[in-house]
């Protein structure tokens, strides 16, 4: 076989209900939905050629060999051999980017592992001579580098992990959600406020053990479930309030069970929580739809509709910058998902 390549852009996503346990493999506990960004995006070019080494994996990042990659990726490659029996046979150069500063502390897995994903369905498409790009593989490819990853592959909106309640949910991959979005829901924004550029104290895959022995996990995994038609039933009905409402009471569900779990886990800093407050207050004050939602970590993410994209950045400049680490805002909105990058 000559030399195949694949070149992709996949983006980050931030949930809205959160994933937070999973069984083997890769089966989350209970749905989640999030919106697809835009800004926050990897690219990743993978060349592959026929295998002559007992290594077939080597990992550039930002155009440096980067071995720390390797092993998640190897994994990845492993779980994914049902899928695409002729992966073993081949030897792969990844090489991948970021768009967002390494020191933003913004996870890259959603994203990288997407686009490899992406590559690998793009890999299988040259070999069996085809064209149409099969968007439920990529995701299913993606869910086993990352669970996250699975929902970065449509645009605005996913949902991943079966529910009783939403037609076509599973838990091999993720779903588009577009029809649950109402005008007042589309374009929808994020400004990532930066607080700490520190790794991560606990990563996902520990953090997603704990629930296994945390004492309010069945209740968590039910009250996600519930969540989710509450939060689809917002979107669908244009309705801020309830959005907001849901929203911030996930974030806050994730931290709780972190600092719920043995050993326990406080990922906030005390830059997080001023914020925090300074949102509602400026909620409060001005009644303008805005709310936060929070990932593993300490950053912030704050959501906005579009229409109030001025004025809520004018806050931030004058109310948020001085808690952001290096003054550091990531503004980014609503995207379009996995996307072939012309080589
Ligand atoms: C808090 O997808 O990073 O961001 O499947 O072990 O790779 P693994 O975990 P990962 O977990 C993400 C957790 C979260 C919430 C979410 O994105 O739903």
């Amino acid at each position: 076989m000559n030399t195949l390549q694949a070149y992709f852009k996949a983006p980050s996503n931030i949930a809205l209900i959160k994933y937070w346990g999973k069984r083997e493999i890769q089966i989350p506990e209970n749905t989640s939905i999030s919106f697809t960004l835009k800004n926050c995006v990897s690219k990743t070019k993978i060349i592959c050629k026929n295998r002559n080494a007992d290594k077939n994996i080597s990992v550039f990042f930002e155009g440096k060999n980067n071995e720390k990659f390797v092993p998640k990726i190897e994994k990845m490659f492993q779980l994914i051999k049902p899928l695409l029996p002729w992966i073993n046979d081949y030897e792969f150069e990844v090489h991948t980017e970021n768009s967002f500063p390494h020191s933003s502390g913004i996870a890259s897995s959603a994203s990288s592992m997407c686009a490899i994903a992406a590559c690998l369905a793009d890999l299988n498409n040259q070999m069996l001579k085809k064209n149409e790009l099969n968007l439920n593989l990529i995701s299913e490819m993606a869910r086993l580098g990352s669970g996250s990853a699975c929902r970065s592959v449509f645009p605005n909106i996913a949902i991943w992990g079966k529910h009783s309640k939403i037609p076509f949910s599973n838990d091999n991959y993720a779903i588009d959600a577009n029809n649950f979005l109402h005008e007042n829901f589309k374009n929808y924004c994020d400004s990532i406020l930066i607080v700490s550029n520190k790794e991560k104290s606990v990563s996902s895959t520990a953090g997603h053990g704990l629930m296994k022995n945390n004492p309010f996990s069945k209740v968590r995994f039910q009250s996600a479930n519930e969540n989710c038609i509450l939060l689809l039933n917002a979107l669908k009905n244009g309705d801020y309030n309830s959005f907001i409402e849901i929203t911030e009471h996930e974030a806050l569900t994730l931290h709780a069970l972190m600092m719920t779990s043995t050993p326990s886990f406080m990922l906030f800093e005390a830059e997080s929580i001023a914020i925090i407050k300074k949102i509602l207050e400026y909620r409060n004050e001005t009644k303008t739809p805005l709310c936060f939602t929070l990932d593993a970590g300490p950053n912030v993410h704050l959501l906005y509709p579009k229409n109030y994209k001025e004025k809520v950045h004018e806050f931030i400049k004058n109310e948020l910058f001085q808690f952001c680490y290096n003054n550091e805002v990531i503004h980014d909105e609503m995207g379009n998902g996995v996307e072939a990058i012309q080589q």
